[in-house]
């Protein structure tokens, strides 16, 4: 078990408080925040500009924006200790060491301090420099805790299409990485060098290092792009460690389950269904399974065979555009929330930020208990 974030709820709640009304005044300036940080960061430690893609024009808030969205999150520290771990043991695969976080955090202070003018006030810059320390104690700790490799090699075995704008790619790992049905790794693609994407496996550990993606092309995007239209059998990748909460312990096998994937944020739950299809017995589960349009439902011919050979599983298709046989119309949430009976489900919620959002928002409105929703919910697009 990780150590609890030194700081109570109330604390929390003030350093919270604090660091979102004051980010709030500069975030029409985001960008120049973001060059002044990057500028502030290389002088401070040079070394540290190796890490980060050569281009970074369009890259260049990617750790900046991210900074700051899990320090305005200290309010939440127990979910908080449990990402900070993962993230921290993630970041040995950027050759990040103890000493970088000093660095980061000067550049910070000093970005911050540059932008806030007479706005940097005592008790503000106390709650970014507090904030700021629990968080780069919390993922140095775990770092330094960590023995097992910062990163795995993967050979690419196949690349396929599974429609327009998804491939699915299967790769083996040099040495096993351990990861649970319903986790996530963070991937480098050797025609995106730098360039560390998440991406979930679509199937359960077999003991073989053997993992398949589901990747969609999205429009604009460097890395997705990349690995859907260029992406071929002998190509390594290198993927870091295992991250997320999403999963289902055998112990769980008396509660139901209520499944809720929007786009290749089905994958996840993809391999938690592979993992249950090999256990003795299984809970009941039923899916919502939900795109923009029906061609964005990929993995409906999947799961609709699974669900023909497995009484268990009940699996609903869901679009907003366009229908389908035994499909219902709208958004996930909307789908889920207009049937009653899941206060004794557990819910396992996976997809882009804002379906996460809008779909825990929708549950908990309907009254069903926070502690039986699981998401990741730290993540980023
Ligand atoms: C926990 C987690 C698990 C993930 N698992 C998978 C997975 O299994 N398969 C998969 O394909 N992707 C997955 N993703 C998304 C993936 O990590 C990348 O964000 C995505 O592939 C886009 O990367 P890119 O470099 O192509 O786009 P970028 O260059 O990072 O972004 C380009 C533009 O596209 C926008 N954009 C980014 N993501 C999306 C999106 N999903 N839809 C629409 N617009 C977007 C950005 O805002 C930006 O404007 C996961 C993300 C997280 C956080
Ligand atoms: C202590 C606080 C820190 C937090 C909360 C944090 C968080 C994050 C997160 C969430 C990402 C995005 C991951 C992704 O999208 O793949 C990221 C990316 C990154 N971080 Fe950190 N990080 C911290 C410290 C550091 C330090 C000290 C370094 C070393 C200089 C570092 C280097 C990087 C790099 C190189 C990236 C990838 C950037 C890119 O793709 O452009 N981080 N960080």
């Amino acid at each position: 078990m990780p150590e609890p974030l030194p700081v109570s709820a109330v604390e929390g709640r003030e350093l919270a408080r604090l660091i979102r009304e004051s980010f709030a005044e500069i975030e029409p300036k985001a960008d120049e925040l973001a060059q002044y940080f990057y500028g502030a960061l290389f002088v401070v430690a040079p070394d540290c500009r190796d890490l980060f893609p050569v281009t970074m024009t369009t890259q260049r808030s990617r750790l900046l924006r991210a900074l700051v969205y899990v320090v305005q999150m200290v309010d939440r520290p127990d979910e908080l200790v449990t990402f900070l771990g993962q993230l921290g043991r993630d970041h040995r695969k950027f050759a990040v060491v103890s000493r970088h976080y000093d660095a980061v955090g000067v550049a910070l202070i000093a970005a911050l301090k540059r932008f806030l003018k007479e706005k940097w006030t005592p008790e503000v810059e106390s709650a970014w420099t507090t904030a700021y320390g629990l968080i780069a104690k919390t993922m140095r700790e775990a770092a330094q805790a960590e023995t097992g490799p910062a990163a795995w090699s993967a050979t690419v075995l196949e690349h396929r299409k599974l429609s327009r704008d998804v491939a699915l790619v299967k790769v083996r790992t040099e040495g096993l990485l351990p990861y649970r049905a319903g986790g996530y790794v963070s991937v480098e693609v050797p025609q995106r060098p730098r360039f560390w994407r998440y991406l979930s496996p679509a199937n359960s550990p077999r003991g073989d290092g053997q993992l398949t993606f589901h990747v969609r092309a999205v429009p604009g995007g460097w890395v997705s792009g990349s690995i859907v239209n260029h992406t071929k059998p002998g190509d390594v990748w290198r993927l870091g460690p295992s991250m997320g909460v999403l999963n289902v312990r055998p112990t769980s096998t008396k509660r139901r389950l209520l499944m809720i994937g929007g786009g290749t944020g089905i994958t996840p739950l993809l391999a938690i269904l592979d993992d249950l299809s090999h256990w003795k017995r299984n809970p009941p589960v039923h899916l919502f399974f939900g795109g923009k349009r029906p061609e964005d439902l990929y993995a409906l011919d999947e799961l609709r065979r699974m669900a023909a050979t497995s009484k268990w599983l009940t699996v609903t298709p869901v679009t907003e555009e366009g229908a389908l046989a035994g499909g219902d119309r709208g958004t996930l949430a909307h789908a889920v929330t207009q049937r009653d009976g899941w206060r004794n489900h557990d819910i396992l919620v996976s997809g882009s930020p804002p379906m996460i959002q809008a779909t825990v928002a929708k549950l908990l409105a309907k009254g069903i208990d926070l502690d039986r929703i699981s998401y990741d919910p730290f993540t980023l697009d």
